[in-house]
């Protein structure tokens, strides 16, 4: 798509670089377009470079091009952040002296805006009659958040953050084919602790999980995301109002809190990487080389949380479940990938190739995605989110439409 971020002029110009980069790298091309006073916070060499489209302010520029009306007609879409009081008030005002208000006024597209301001001047009642009215022309709104805000104050006004902003901006497109949809979702790797500072665990990064999470709520389901051991900057992707993030450690903490949370769901779907075994005995204290002699580990089985989800499932409920394999080659790969979806007993099953340098901690996946007995497995490949995406569409047609 072709997106034009408006950069206004506060501090939090800063945090809309970041948003670029997810922009850019979710494949869209972004074109900047900063007001005079938004070069103050970041300059144009950073839009530049982020962007890799040449930046300016000016309506003189580029004059050939009409490029004062061109980046808004050629736009799929508009966001504006941060969005300042002023700017707010130029767009109700319909304002016209600078490439971004040019931009605006010639746009078709959807705007979305990020407002930022101090708590003050966003309960101010021109800033509430301004939204208003922006709201009553289709304009879409995403956030501000209460929180710290410059100077020290704190209150309604700080712009949300970039992932937010760009699941809103993803929000806007996607299909709307799981409204009123439940799903729980395990994401992540358990770790299974040894003594206080060691654990047995795993090289899942949760991303592929917090993908699914956020496609989920882009296409309007309630989510519930039980997140194992999943970085913050990973589970950032998955701030959305319709996700409720639990937190999980081991796979018994992880199997107790999807008992809690499953029976009310339509969709389940087990994509955390669930340690096989644990410990038997945990210290209470660490080990050291003191305790004597080169410990030895014995290990128990833990359940298998899926299938138990399997039995207790409620009527029509779908469950997914996902598999990392390491096959020689394709045919081992569905011998494999069938066996274990008929032993679990799952409606889907998700299967990717991992190695050392394959599907772990990168932020793209290949999968088959079984489902039928009979048909052969869909494959998708590409970012975790295109990957999330036909996880879905899969989900979507198993799903029996009296739960949609
Ligand atoms: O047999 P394997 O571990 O490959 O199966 C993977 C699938 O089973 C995943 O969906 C994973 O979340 C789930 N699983 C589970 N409980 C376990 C081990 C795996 O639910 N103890």
């Amino acid at each position: 798509m072709n997106i034009v971020v408006a950069v206004t002029g506060g501090i939090a110009a800063y945090k809309t670089v970041h948003l670029v980069r997810l922009l850019i790298k979710a494949g869209h091309d972004v074109t900047v377009v900063p007001t005079e006073d938004a070069l103050r916070f970041v300059g144009t060499p950073t839009w530049e470079a982020i962007s890799r489209h040449p930046v300016t302010t000016s309506v003189h520029d580029d004059v050939a091009k009409v490029r004062h009306v061109a980046l808004g007609q050629a736009a799929d879409l508009v966001i504006v952040a941060p969005a300042t009081a002023n700017s707010i008030a130029k767009m109700t005002a319909g304002l016209a002296d600078d490439l971004f208000g040019t931009t605006l006024l010639a746009t078709e597209a959807p705007v979305l805006i990020a407002p930022a301001m101090h708590a003050e001047m966003w309960r101010h009642p021109a800033t509430r009659a301004n939204i208003e009215t922006l709201r009553g022309r289709g304009v879409h709104i995403v956030g501000p958040a209460d929180g710290e805000l410059a100077g020290g104050d704190s209150g309604p006004g700080r712009m949300s953050e970039p992932e937010e902003i760009f699941a809103a901006a993803q929000a806007l497109f996607a299909p709307r084919d799981f409204d009123g949809v439940r799903v729980v979702i395990s994401a992540g790797g358990t770790r299974e602790p040894i003594d206080p500072v060691r654990f047995l665990g795993n090289r899942s990064s949760g991303r592929q999980g917090v993908a699914l999470a956020a496609e989920a709520a882009a296409r309007g389901a309630a989510v519930v995301l039980i997140a194992a051991n999943i970085s913050g900057d990973v589970l950032a992707a998955a701030q959305h109002p319709s996700i409720r993030v639990v937190t999980a450690g081991s796979a018994d903490e992880l199997q107790a809190a999807m008992a809690d949370a499953a029976p009310e769901a339509d969709v389940v779907v087990m994509a955390a990487a669930v340690a096989d075994y644990r410990p038997v005995a945990v210290s209470d204290r660490k080990l050291t080389k003191e305790t004597g002699g080169i410990p030895s580990i014995e290990l128990v089985e833990n359940a298998d949380i899926v299938a138990g989800l399997v039995a207790s499932r409620a009527p029509g409920q779908v469950i997914v479940g996902f598999a990392a394999e390491t096959p020689e080659d394709e045919q081992e790969l569905i011998d494999r990938a069938r066996r274990k979806q008929q032993r679990k007993g799952v409606d889907l099953l998700v299967v990717n190739e991992v190695g050392w340098d394959r599907g772990f901690e990168s932020a793209d996946n290949a999968v088959h995605i079984f489902g039928d007995e009979g048909m052969p497995p869909a494959i998708a490949a590409g970012s975790k989110r295109e990957v999330a995406a036909a996880v879905w569409d899969a989900v979507r047609a198993t799903l029996s439409s009296d739960r949609i």
